[in-house]
């Protein structure tokens, strides 16, 4: 089958072939087939950029179910079976009153994958809130509990684009949420603006959410409209000294700071200097609204976008001699 309606970058290849599967007991079947010796996870298809035909068994994992394991007075774990969209499984938590995941509104993708980069977003990340997931071991067959420790997560990275790289298929995920005093995360960027303008003084998770969500609508591009995987690069960590030494040739280049020596450079910061903000080449180019964000205007080939990454990635090392890697999954 072809996979364009797989992939939120909207790029047409081949799976020669596709299975989805539905309950895990299918999941271990289909492993024990052995004559397909590759097999290719497919999960919300928002973090991945296809540039050629798959030959491997292309496997779905379409686990769907939510449901509450225990809760007290202030606290409830919820467990959500890795096939569930995860804007959904947000507005699900939010319905209830659930807080914690309301900053991760609208990213694209599933709950499975999501920690895979721990996902985040607006000064939260997946890891927050995360306290355990299940997953089977493709080689033996079992089923593993990674906790926290073990997932070893840090700025849109785990155990599972590390170590243990392909070597899992997460089958659902645990998460521990308040249901009162919610400890809410309004400061970074522009989420208090965003409620002022809003008018609202006292927010709800919900108002985050609300915030949130039109923040995203007014930077990022919906992906059911314009093809894309979000921030295509990751933000370059560099040190305090090339910092100081960036800011004397680029006063106005912005900086977090990540530890005592290092900060964080907004790699679309870098990408807009370098000119390529809201460029189109053809079918495909660099969101007009925030140039992180390769984007495909319909029918574009994965390779014609993973060509105008390298050329994105060549200049800016070019220009601010700092390289930029690429955040999403090339294939
Ligand atoms: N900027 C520009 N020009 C641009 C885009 C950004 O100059 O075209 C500069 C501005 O200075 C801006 C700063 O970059 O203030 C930060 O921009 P923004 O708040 O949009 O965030 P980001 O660093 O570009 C990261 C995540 C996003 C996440 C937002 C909000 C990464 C790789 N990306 O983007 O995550 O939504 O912060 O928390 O860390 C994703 O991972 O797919 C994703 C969308």
């Amino acid at each position: 089958i072809y996979l364009k309606p797989f992939n939120t970058f909207g790029i047409d290849v081949l799976a020669k072939h596709f299975i989805s599967i539905e309950n895990i007991e299918e999941l271990k079947q289909v492993l024990l087939l052995d004559k397909y010796q590759d097999i290719f996870i497919l999960g919300g298809g928002s973090n991945m950029l296809l540039t050629k035909d798959i030959e491997a068994l292309v496997v779905h994992v379409n686990l769907k179910g939510i449901s509450i394991i225990s809760e007290d007075e202030n606290h409830v774990i919820v467990q959500a079976n890795a096939g569930e969209n995860w804007h959904e499984f947000v507005l699900w938590c939010l319905e209830k009153d659930f807080g914690g995941l309301e900053n991760m509104s609208l990213i694209p993708g599933n709950v499975g994958t999501a920690p895979i980069q721990n996902i985040g977003a607006y000064g939260v990340e997946l890891k927050d809130s995360f306290v355990s997931c299940n997953a089977l071991n493709i080689a033996t067959k079992t089923i593993k509990t990674f906790t926290k420790e073990d997932c070893n997560f840090d700025y849109r990275n785990s155990v599972f684009k590390q170590e243990e790289k392909g070597k899992y298929i997460i089958c659902n995920v645990t998460f521990k949420l308040s249901k009162k005093n919610h400890n809410l995360h309004t400061s970074y960027g522009s989420i208090s603006d965003q409620l002022a303008e809003m008018n609202i003084t006292q927010p709800t998770i919900q108002d985050v959410s609300n915030a949130v969500i039109q923040i995203r609508q007014s930077k990022l591009p919906d992906p059911k409209k314009i093809g894309n995987s979000g921030s295509f690069f990751k933000n370059p960590v560099i040190t305090k000294e090339a910092y100081l030494k960036l800011k004397e040739n680029f006063q106005d280049v912005p900086g977090y700071s990540v530890s005592e020596t290092e900060i964080k450079v907004p790699a679309g910061w870098l990408i807009e200097k370098a000119g390529f903000k809201g460029k189109q080449f053809g079918n495909y180019g660099v969101h007009k609204a925030q140039a992180l964000v390769l984007v495909n205007y319909g029918n574009a080939k994965g390779s014609d976008i993973l060509e105008l990454s390298k050329l994105i990635q060549n200049t800016v090392k070019h220009i601010f001699n700092i390289s930029i890697e690429a955040e999403v999954n090339i294939l």
